[in-house]
């Protein structure tokens, strides 16, 4: 078996076996094959894609190349949730600790904004002092204690598709279903989970922009999860328009404190309440979604979510007066409006023309050596569906960056759509996938 060989078997359209993934991955991994011979194999997967056992292949050899968490000596159902990746997509934030609240342990293993999209790590670092580094062992230690836990990767978890992500990420071949499947799947499998919720995203500003790859890659990675025992259960939702009324950083935080004492916004909570329920059904806490789901809101509306969050600000080393205190917070040296430039309707506000923007205002990384701004972001005031007026506020734009100011107004007032009737709101959630419709 010769690099060269496996590259024109998958470059032929044939399918590689399990030794022929593994000895190609772990060499990469090991530095032992160059990064142009799995570049051409990553554009040849991308190209003609790989069958379940291949996926499957690629998932274990990067699932053990390196740690497996093990976290059965805490008691319960230990339950994660995973999103595809979205603008405004704060879920997770509020999520964890409803679920920990309601008596399921949340192990969480995020990941940083890529591309348009956000991450979790990065806004809840945007709260001071707030670590996300810590070992597996002081990891587990406070799941155990709290019932939450939210870190990054570390070095000892899935080291293979550390690499290989960051040379999909500059060799256009991140986009690929099975890829996608081999790398969330591996990093979840590795956190010590025992069942899964999964939010993949569909529409401008998701990876997958059309319908029927999301479902794809629904069903991938649920069989994926299945297969290794793991109980795995996915939404469809829609991410044509940013999640909730902000985009960035700290702003985003801020929101997610106020969703957690009662204040959020009806989308953000929609999706929320969803997924959490779904977890709360799987952790054996609810008899069904739909009780996990009330069980979910009665978590917010006693408080209940609201002092688990801070639980997990103090164990994670975050400032709680800051939290607590939000208006304490630096804001961003400059602030411009975005207004409405007719009368009538908002029909949409582009996603992925938000994450964009929001990223040239500082709040993303354009080079994975940025520093990212937590101050800077973007305010939603009006959204699909709302009335609006010529010269009425749309957005409040923040930066540090006062040469990206203007810029950014007229590529948000571009990413506006208007209608004159009001437009029928649907709900974000577009379709629920278990093992049973693979
Ligand atoms: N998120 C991941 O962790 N991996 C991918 O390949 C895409 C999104």
């Amino acid at each position: 078996m010769t690099p060269y060989e496996i590259i024109s078997k998958k470059r032929d359209g044939h399918e590689l076996s399990a030794e022929e993934i593994k000895y190609m991955i772990m060499g990469y991994t090991n530095g032992e094959i160059p990064d142009y011979q799995v570049s051409a194999l990553l554009m040849a997967i991308y190209l003609k894609g790989m069958n379940a056992a291949e996926t499957m292949a690629v998932t274990n050899t990067m699932l053990y190349s390196g740690e497996v968490v093990d976290l059965s000596a805490i008691p319960g159902v230990k339950v994660d949730k995973h999103s595809t990746g979205g603008v405004g997509d704060k879920v997770s934030i509020i999520l964890a600790p409803i679920v920990a609240a309601a008596g399921v342990p949340v192990p969480m293993i995020s990941g940083r904004g890529l591309g348009h999209t956000g991450g979790t790590l990065d806004k809840l670092e945007s709260i001071p002092g707030f670590r996300v580094d810590y070992s597996i062992k002081e990891y587990e230690q406070k799941i155990s204690e709290i019932g939450a836990c939210l870190i990054g990767q570390t070095p000892d978890i899935c080291p293979a598709d550390k690499k290989l992500y960051a040379l999909r990420d500059v060799t256009a071949t991140i986009q690929s279903i099975p890829l996608i499947t081999g790398s969330i799947m591996s990093k979840k499998m590795a956190e010590g989970i025992d069942a899964l919720v999964l939010d993949v995203k569909t529409g401008s500003g998701a990876f997958m922009q059309k319908y029927e790859d999301s479902v794809a890659l629904a069903k991938q990675l649920i069989a994926v999860g299945e297969h290794f025992g793991k109980p795995t259960l996915a939404y469809i939702t829609d991410m044509n328009e940013p999640l909730g009324r902000t985009v960035g950083n700290w702003l985003e935080m801020v929101e997610c404190f106020e969703a957690l004492q009662g204040d959020g916004p009806d989308d953000l909570l929609e999706v929320t309440h969803q997924l959490s329920g779904a977890m709360i059904y799987l952790g054996k806490k609810a008899g069904t979604i739909k009780e996990g789901v009330q069980i979910s809101k009665e978590m917010i509306r006693s408080g209940k979510a609201w002092n688990k969050f801070l639980e997990i600000v103090a164990s994670q080393e975050g400032d709680v007066a800051m939290v607590q205190h939000p208006q304490h917070y630096p804001q961003a040296k400059y602030q411009a409006e975005v207004k409405s430039e007719q009368d009538g309707y908002i029909a949409g506000v582009n996603a992925l023309e938000v994450g964009l923007t929001s990223v040239s205002l500082g709040a993303g990384r354009q080079k994975s050596t940025d520093i990212i701004d937590p101050k800077a972001g973007i305010i939603l005031h009006r959204k699909k569906g709302d009335a609006v007026s010529k010269g009425e506020p749309l957005m409040t734009v923040f930066t540090d960056k006062e040469q990206e100011l203007q810029g950014a107004v007229s590529r948000l007032n571009a990413a506006v759509t208007y209608s004159a009737e009001k437009p029928l709101l649907e709900s974000l959630i577009r379709e629920f996938i278990d093992k049973t419709k693979l």
